[in-house]
């Protein structure tokens, strides 16, 4: 008889001294004495994976966040026996392991320095509910140490202090202190010393992250299931770690369409068709520039993915050519739940299949979203998502649609308290079938994977462009994103230049917010605002729920819509700058936002600022935050800095009051830039661009520029067919040199460059192009020396006669 029925609860339980070692190619094992085994992986010279069980064999190895395209190698490995410990070394990084509680500590190889440190180690606690443990990790923090990224944790750019749990959650109208909100990214960036290394905890269970917030020198990490299993990157730049943990988790598969950079207009939701021909058309009449225009769920029969409403949209062929003519792409919503409705050929299919997700004991997971009761697709069965893929046959190759925004992919359920599935809901999780505590992290990415895969097929041989709200570790590769259902305050004005910053340094750049706010409505001022910071987010779309009023540009009064319009076209502008950027966040893993601290980590004033980013590698941008500001202070980085309205020249390093009424906002060019610039288009492709105009701002010294330039969609570049200008600039006292050395079979519809030359100390007496002496009468232009050149030239030399110097 059991008398007995108070669970015994073990708490923390540690492993024990390391009775075995042993080696296999890049994989290491230490074994304890209480069954825990330390599977230790050299991925790279600079990046190590830690991976732990209890029970003395590991399950299956899958990720969801992991790319078969991540980089592997090392250069050097060697391991030594020592009296307490194992070292490991490798060129980067020397690892130390504890024989006694096989606790880890990671130096700098070259110069020895401590990096991150176990404080208790791993550990873990038996889930008697579950099964399996809650596993848990501590490190060592030490003062002065900072900790950054976590995805689109909506607080301070710096986590130090605080802790943050990541389970994927609509959440309507958020606020600062809401967590967790929409993403899932378990990775952050600590810097101390001036040296960055990084963690990736790879578990989609429920993690907690904690930043020295419980105990003072404490930072630990924890999953409610799984494996403990996580990756080490090294910088000591923080931009490297950063490019590390996105090669490994995937950086996208392909650039954008250049288009989809450009400047996008939605709304909750513009219906019937009159209605969205309307804006494009005012959007048209003011010359505001505008590339896509949205759908949101009322352009479906009854909220039924992949149908129409055929009374609002009678021909939606005719419809999204129109629009296309008129240089609009159309973007749709698809949202996860599918209508139970027996005569609905989607519910049909998926039921007739066995597609939809079951509770444990095998009923369907019925829930409640926009069409009403709804079952959902199983998207972590390989099976489903390419089932999935092909329902966008019709409405990408048939209808003409170019886009697809994924939404409530959390998935989102309403009416019950958790605002999802329950826990027991069954997952494939690709052959390793799991309850959706483990799947739920992922399901959105998941359901994003499948529609990218869909929209890749039938908008070949143009590139897909999908949007997700869900997300979690590498859904990079597939999507862009944006933060969900803000509202339209001021702070949630600082909460998106938080979050933009915060998505980029996490792996995620192509990301963007509701501008104007998605709940409530905002005043003008707010609205120009907003539209100020979008400029310098990669994904730039004004949306907003309909129940609070109009949320277009022409919605304030006419001096908004002036600012707004003036703003968008810098935009427009600076699209082969972002372009470029893109190119190298592809390529490279590259950040497109670097907040300041990623800038310049050896500046400590870096560490705590928020406001201030980089947008690209060269411009400086600061939002004004505040209603009724004439400007603002802010930070200027170290070193020069050209003020973007006037050209004066300020010297970085030290904060300091902007002018910025409403119709302007602080932007800098870091002195040596070459920027490129396009003349202004109403839409992408809407003028042939023959020439491209290069501000050249003049710096004492060398600085680096890149121009990318492709078909501006379609996969041709990944063939070569690209055109890769790289610009050095070179300035002395009495002269400026610009070098061009070109690579890639591109050839690109621009021949010539207008350069312009901001700052020149001195008055040109002579140029050569090429070594050939060139006419340069009227060089100047509003004051500006202006030059012409043909884009193939190699070197421009000016000379001048040093008498401003
Ligand atoms: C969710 C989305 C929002 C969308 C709405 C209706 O709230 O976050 O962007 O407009 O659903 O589809």
């Amino acid at each position: 008889m059991i008398v007995n029925t108070e669970l015994e609860n073990k708490g923390n339980l540690f492993p024990s001294k390391i009775i075995d070692f042993k080696k296999d190619v890049d994989k290491l094992y230490f074994s304890t004495d209480n069954d825990v085994i330390l599977e230790l992986t050299v991925v790279r010279d600079s990046v190590l994976r830690f991976r732990y069980t209890t029970v003395g064999n590991f399950d299956n190895d899958f990720s969801y966040a992991i790319t078969k395209y991540a980089s592997i190698g090392y250069n050097k490995l060697e391991i030594e026996e020592k009296e307490d410990s194992y070292e490991v070394t490798t060129s980067k990084l020397r690892c130390e392991i504890s024989k006694e509680s096989l606790r880890v500590s990671i130096y700098d190889a070259v110069d020895g320095v401590l990096i991150n440190q176990d404080e208790g180690g791993f550990h873990w606690e038996e889930s008697y509910q579950y099964g399996g443990n809650i596993v848990k990790m501590s490190k060592v923090s030490n003062d002065g140490e900072s900790y950054y990224g976590l995805g689109d944790k909506p607080n301070h750019l710096n986590l130090k202090g605080k802790r943050y749990n990541n389970w994927v959650t609509d959440s309507y109208a958020y606020g600062k202190d809401t967590d967790p909100i929409y993403k899932a990214i378990p990775f952050y960036t600590g810097l101390h010393h001036g040296k960055a290394y990084g963690i990736f905890f790879d578990n989609t269970f429920m993690s907690s992250f904690d930043f020295a917030h419980e105990r003072r020198n404490v930072t630990s990490f924890w999953a409610q299931g799984g494996e403990m299993n996580y990756y080490f990157f090294y910088g000591p730049k923080m931009n490297d770690v950063v490019e590390s943990y996105t090669d490994l988790t995937g950086k996208p598969h392909h650039l954008p369409p250049l288009w989809a950079l450009g400047f996008h207009q939605c709304k909750w939701s513009y219906y019937p068709e009159s209605k969205v021909k309307e804006i494009t058309s005012t959007f048209r009449k003011l010359q505001i520039p505008c590339d896509a225009i949205y759908l949101d769920i009322d352009y479906m029969d009854g909220f039924r993915c992949f149908t129409w409403n055929k009374e609002y949209f009678p021909d939606p062929k005719r419809m999204v050519k129109e629009l296309m003519e008129d240089g609009f792409k159309t973007v749709a919503i698809i949202d996860p739940g599918i209508k139970i409705d027996k005569d609905y050929s989607v519910f049909k299919e998926a039921l007739e299949n066995d597609y939809f997700c079951k509770r444990a004991d095998g009923d369907y997971m019925k829930g409640k979203v926009w069409p009403g009761e709804c079952y959902f697709p199983d998207f972590t069965n390989p099976e489903v998502r390419d089932w999935w893929s092909g329902l966008f046959k019709e409405l990408i190759e048939d209808i003409g649609v170019k886009g697809v925004w994924n939404d409530m992919n959390e998935p989102a359920v309403m009416e019950v308290p958790n605002k999802t599935f329950p826990d027991d809901v069954r997952h494939d999780y690709d052959g390793n079938p799991c309850s959706h505590r483990k799947a739920h992290n992922i399901y959105g990415m998941q359901m994003a994977r499948a529609t990218y895969q869909g929209l890749k097929k039938y908008s070949y041989p143009k590139r897909p462009f999908v949007i997700t709200r869900s997300a979690y570790s590498g859904t990079q590769r597939y999507t862009s994103t944006w933060t969900g259902d803000n509202v339209a305050t001021w702070e949630h004005l600082w909460i998106a230049n938080i979050q933009a910053q915060r998505m980029a340094m996490s792996g995620f750049s192509f990301a963007g917010s509701d501008i104007g706010g998605f709940a409530e409505q905002p005043q003008g001022e707010l609205f120009a605002r907003w539209i100020q910071l979008g400029v310098f987010h990669p994904f730039f779309r004004v949306h907003s729920s309909g129940d609070h009023g109009d949320q277009e540009p022409w919605a304030f009064d006419e001096d908004v819509t002036d600012i707004v319009r003036k703003f968008i076209e810098i935009r427009y502008q600076l699209l082969p700058y972002l372009y470029t950027a893109f190119w190298n966040y592809v390529d490279h893993g590259t950040p497109l936002l670097k907040s300041l601290v990623l800038f310049d980590q050896e500046d400590v004033q870096t560490h705590y600022r928020t406001d201030e980013f980089i947008f690209g590698e060269q411009i400086l941008a600061c939002p004004v935050l505040e209603s009724n500001a004439k400007g603002r202070r802010m930070y200027i980085p170290r070193g020069k800095w050209y003020n973007f309205w006037t050209d004066e020249i300020v010297k970085g390093g030290k904060e300091m009051w902007v002018d910025a009424d409403i119709d302007s906002m602080p932007i800098f060019i870091k002195e040596g830039a070459i920027i490129p610039k396009y003349p202004i288009q109403q839409y992408v492709g809407e003028k042939e661009i023959k020439e491209i105009t290069l501000d050249v701002y003049y710096k004492k010294g060398k600085e680096e520029s890149e121009l990318f330039s492709d078909a501006n969609d379609g996969f041709d570049y990944t063939k070569g067919r690209y055109s890769l200008r790289n610009f050095t600039l070179t300035g002395r006292s009495s002269e400026l040199i610009i070098n061009q050395y070109k690579e890639g079979k591109f050839v690109t519809d621009y021949d010539t460059f207008n350069i312009q030359i901001h700052g020149l100390p001195f008055d040109i007496v002579e140029v050569q192009l090429d070594n050939e002496k060139i006419a340069h009468k009227s060089l100047k232009v509003n004051g500006i020396d202006s030059i012409t050149v043909h884009k193939n030239f190699s070197e421009l030399h000016i000379i001048g006669n040093n008498s401003k110097a």
